[in-house]
């Protein structure tokens, strides 16, 4: 089923699959259990959000406490429904209850700001390379919650994979052809390399 739903695209310099991501991170003791939700349709899965562990390292060295979700997605079938915006309307009020503090995700702003994500750079949030990226997105859980909070950010290194580890599971199932520079996978990519310029706006 997963190999219906997600879409394969980049991430970082790697080739990836997200379903091999899903699959390593759920036995992580990063993988939060209480924000793996599907979207059912027709008693088919026709989405998911998953989130992990995150953190941002502060200027004076200690460590803050955030969340990232990823992979997201809605089967091709079903996307442009609302699928995807429920999956983290409903995740983002069950993190807010369970008293977490900040999302903060790689993804394209045109989707994410709608939920009021904003650029890590409103924060003084960048990459671990000291980098504000066009896709690094932050969304505070209540108000102030990122107050003094500025420093680099690393999300869970299972995001980053070996191709050919990914490329090994795949063989496990029945063949599918590989889909790949897809408008959405290219704008991605595009948003993790790009840089925040000044004319911007915050
Ligand atoms: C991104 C994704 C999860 C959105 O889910 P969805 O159910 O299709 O989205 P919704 O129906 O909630 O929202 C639709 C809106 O989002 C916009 N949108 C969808 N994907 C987008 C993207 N990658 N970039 C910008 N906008 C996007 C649509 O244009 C539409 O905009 P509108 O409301 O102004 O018309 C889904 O399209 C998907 O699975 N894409 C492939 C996997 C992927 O790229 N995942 C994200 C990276 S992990």
């Amino acid at each position: 089923m997963f190999l219906e739903v997600c879409s394969y695209f980049i991430y970082s310099s790697i080739l990836g699959c997200e379903h091999y991501v899903l699959h390593k991170m759920r036995s992580l003791p990063s993988h939060i259990k209480e924000l793996a939700f599907v979207a059912i349709k027709d008693d088919n899965i026709v989405g998911n959000i998953t989130y992990t562990k995150s953190f941002v390292k502060t200027e004076s060295g200690t460590f803050f406490d955030t969340i990232t979700f990823g992979p997201i997605c809605a089967a091709p079938a079903y996307q442009g429904q609302g699928i995807g915006s429920s999956l983290i309307k409903h995740s983002v009020e069950v993190a807010k209850n369970l008293g977490y503090k900040a999302i903060i995700i790689y993804g394209d702003p045109a989707y994410y700001e709608r939920f009021g994500f904003r650029n890590g750079k409103r924060f003084g949030i960048c990459d671990p390379d000291g980098k504000y990226m066009k896709g690094l997105q932050v969304l505070e859980l209540y108000k102030g919650a990122l107050d003094g909070v500025t420093g680099s950010f690393f999300h869970d290194p299972v995001y980053e994979m070996e191709e050919s580890e990914a490329a090994e599971f795949d063989k496990t199932f029945p063949y599918k052809e590989r889909v790949s520079e897809t408008e959405s996978q290219r704008k991605f990519a595009e948003m993790i390399v790009q840089e925040y310029n000044s004319e911007d706006e915050l």
